[in-house]
């Protein structure tokens, strides 16, 4: 099976949900952007879409400059992550709630966290796990997928409860996480909302009280200004996520990759700085790394590669992301993610 086949099935699959399309940009005429006019918000954008589609035009409108003459050589990919040797700085989203997408009939969640979970792990890196509505302390299907791996994921929490954030973490202690952390733009989540489980703004206390419940290093998702990048750095976290949840909880904000150079100016060095949203190939990758990201997360592509072929599908993504990446940096004459700098960008 190839990727092309896996995107295949997936587009079968995702019918009437996501059309699998070449490029997926967010704009409003797609399958998926129906949510203006109270549509389900599916695996689209929230609103008319916008901050979906300006995650795909931020990445677009940087260009990357290409310098091939000097020594032949092959990219190195690794990525350090909290300890662990990672054959790429590109892992696996925190997406969660794709059952509701249609059941068996396209994936049922525990396959949904065991796919991404264990098909990163084969590709040599680590696949996030989310939360929604149907997770709960009883039903931790994320965690028993990063057990499964014998530890090797990062297990998200949305900002619910301090009590039942500070409970999970402790479950994916056990299982030997890599790291936990929580969605702070989760806050906007429909689907909890929809579902009375509650969410809430969290505040800088609330934050510090959660990273010292935990040995493990806590990351805080969904950080789009300086301030709120330092907050989190107050707040003793060791990894941010410069993301605004793939365009998903408040509509017309800019594109992460818009952003992420002023949160990079600001605390790089202090905490590791991730960053997400519209990332679909290595030349993605190695724009937003120029841009001073240590990693990235993928999304929408990890949820079409479980759909299309499970632990298989996200394996071949993730190492289509790979082999694209080290060929970005090949064609721009960077050996090591140590190399990479702003002057390859245009
Ligand atoms: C269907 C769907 C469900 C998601 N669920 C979660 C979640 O449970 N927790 C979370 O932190 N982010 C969640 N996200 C956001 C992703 O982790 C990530 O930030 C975003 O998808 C990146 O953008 P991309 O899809 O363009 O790659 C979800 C995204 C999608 C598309």
């Amino acid at each position: 099976m190839t990727l092309p086949d896996v995107r295949e099935k997936a587009r079968e699959k995702l019918k009437g949900i996501c059309g699998v399309y070449r490029i997926c940009d967010g704009l409003d005429t797609r399958l998926c952007q129906g949510h203006s006019y109270g549509r389900p918000l599916g695996i689209g954008g929230v609103g008319s879409g916008s901050s979906f589609h300006n995650n795909f035009l931020a990445l677009k409108k940087l260009h990357l400059k290409m310098k091939v003459i000097g020594h032949d050589f092959e990219a190195d990919t690794k990525f350090s992550f909290f300890g662990r040797e990672l054959s790429m700085p590109i892992m696996g989203a925190s997406v969660a709630g794709v059952n509701s997408f249609g059941g068996e009939k396209v994936i049922m969640e525990k396959e949904f966290c065991r796919s991404v979970v264990l098909g990163c792990k084969e590709a040599g890196t680590v696949g996030w796990r989310g939360d929604s509505y149907t997770y709960s302390l009883e039903n931790t299907w994320g965690i028993n997928a990063i057990a499964e791996a014998n530890g090797w994921g990062v297990k998200i929490v949305k900002p619910r409860d301090q009590d039942i954030i500070i409970k999970f973490f402790k479950k994916a202690e056990v299982v030997g996480a890599i790291a936990v952390g929580t969605d702070v733009d989760g806050c906007g989540s429909y689907a909890m909302a929809k579902y009375d489980k509650p969410i809430y703004r969290k505040s800088v206390e609330d934050l510090k009280e959660i990273v010292k419940s935990t040995s493990l290093p806590v990351i805080i998702k969904g950080i789009m200004s300086t301030e709120e990048a330092l907050a989190a750095v107050e707040a003793g976290a060791s990894a941010i996520v410069v993301s605004n949840h793939g365009g998903r909880v408040l509509d017309h904000t800019p594109g992460t990759a818009d952003v992420l150079p002023e949160i990079v100016a600001e605390i790089k060095g202090k905490i590791m700085i991730l960053a997400d949203g519209g990332v679909r190939n290595g030349y993605d990758v190695l724009k937003m790394l120029a841009l001073g990201a240590d990693a990235v997360l993928i999304g929408r592509d990890i949820v079409r590669a479980a759909v299309g072929a499970g632990i298989l599908g996200v394996r071949l993504q993730m190492e289509y992301l790979k082999k694209t990446l080290a060929k970005a940096m090949k064609m721009t004459g960077v050996k090591s993610l140590a190399e990479i700098t702003p002057d390859i960008l245009v």
